[in-house]
């Protein structure tokens, strides 16, 4: 069966937004607004797995919301809403948990990683989490997915729950006259120079929101002083910039900051090592200040601005919410009937 292309992407409200969420995701939202319909949520029923503070997740979802729009995501062409507000999510969750296996699930090697050695103790949310997952893409019925190369594990385990599912319930699809699969294999999209955006302090850990270090990430709400300090500490090696790319094999911080040179300019890693190879690292960073506060700056600024604004962002979530409803709502009337249930 051929399916509509269709967009679809999250983010956890976890606060500290950081450069590897814009890089590796945020980015291509952007981008994909041109040729595609899409759909891009908040994920606030994935940020409640781990201990959080309430009112600290009411501030992260317009925080959200304002980087989104703040990065040139427009809420009005395209969808932007958070995932609580339709309940269509938890309700195909459900099913897909009668649909997954536990053996898929105990592959996750983020399960693992995020619930450390007290395994025992993780909430069974954060468990079922790519269960969830894959149901935020398939309720929408969505065919692309742009995320960045940690996710990549998580789609694999959504398209073998769409495939299980259609395979299941094969009979029962076609009897419904939804013809051979109800449900698309949903592609991701991991492309571009930064799809795994490194620690600035060890260039063999991902950039990533929980690090205790402020100084491993650059946020997106970080001042112009900020960058600039975070880039001049970042870790580098003693050698100079190599001029072509296999000279930055087992140089993690060096490759990590040429490519996110390399994605901030829109340039290739080599064309980036063209222009300062042989160069001191010292030149390179002044550089990278530079491109990244004429980028990220302006962007910070208006983050702050529209997540002050409760009223628009509020305005903004609930408009989006009833338009990804009424797309999810005839999908789930569809599976329930499907699965067999009167409705
Ligand atoms: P989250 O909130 O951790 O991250 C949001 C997006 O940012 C990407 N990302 C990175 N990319 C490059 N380098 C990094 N260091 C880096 N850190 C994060 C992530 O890959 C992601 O694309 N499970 C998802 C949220 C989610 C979702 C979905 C995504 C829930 N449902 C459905 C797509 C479709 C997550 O925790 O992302």
């Amino acid at each position: 069966m051929a399916f509509k292309e269709l967009v679809f992407s999250g983010v956890q409200p976890t606060g500290n937004l950081h450069l590897g969420n814009y890089l590796g995701a945020i980015v291509k939202f952007v981008e994909l607004q041109n040729s595609h319909d899409c759909i891009y949520c908040v994920v606030d029923m994935h940020a409640i797995t781990q201990a959080h503070d309430p009112k600290q997740l009411v501030a992260n979802i317009r925080e959200v919301t304002a980087a989104f729009i703040a990065c040139g995501i427009d809420p009005k062409k395209h969808i932007v809403f958070n995932q609580s507000q339709v309940a269509e999510h938890a309700e195909l969750a459900w099913v897909f948990n009668c649909v997954a296996r536990i053996g898929w699930l105990n592959r996750m090697t983020q399960f693992k990683e995020k619930a450390g050695k007290d395994r025992e103790n993780a909430s069974i949310g954060l468990y079922d989490y790519p269960v969830l997952m894959a149901a935020d893409i398939l309720v929408y019925r969505a065919t692309h997915v742009p995320v960045g190369e940690d996710q990549k594990q998580h789609l694999e385990l959504a398209r073998d729950i769409a495939q299980k599912f259609n395979n299941d319930f094969a009979e029962s699809i076609t009897a419904h006259g939804f013809g051979d699969g109800f449900f698309p294999l949903p592609e991701p999209l991991i492309q571009g120079p930064a799809t795994r955006v490194m620690s600035l302090r060890d260039g063999t850990k991902k950039m990533s929101k929980s690090d205790a270090s402020d100084y491993s990430r650059i946020n997106l709400s970080d001042d112009a002083d900020a960058i600039a300090q975070k880039v001049r500490k970042a870790k580098t090696d003693p050698e100079p910039l190599p001029s072509e790319l296999p000279g930055l094999d087992k140089r993690p911080e060096a490759a990590n900051l040429v490519g996110i040179y390399a994605a901030l300019s829109g340039a290739t890693k080599e064309k980036v090592l063209s222009d300062f190879g042989g160069g001191q690292f010292s030149q390179f960073k002044a550089s990278l200040v530079d491109l990244a506060v004429a980028k990220l700056g302006p962007i910070g600024a208006e983050m702050k601005k529209l997540s002050a604004d409760h009223a628009y962002i509020d305005a903004v979530l609930r408009d989006g919410s009833d338009r990804a409803r009424a797309i999810a709502a005839p999908n789930m009337k569809a599976v329930k009937e499907i699965v067999g249930f009167l409705n």
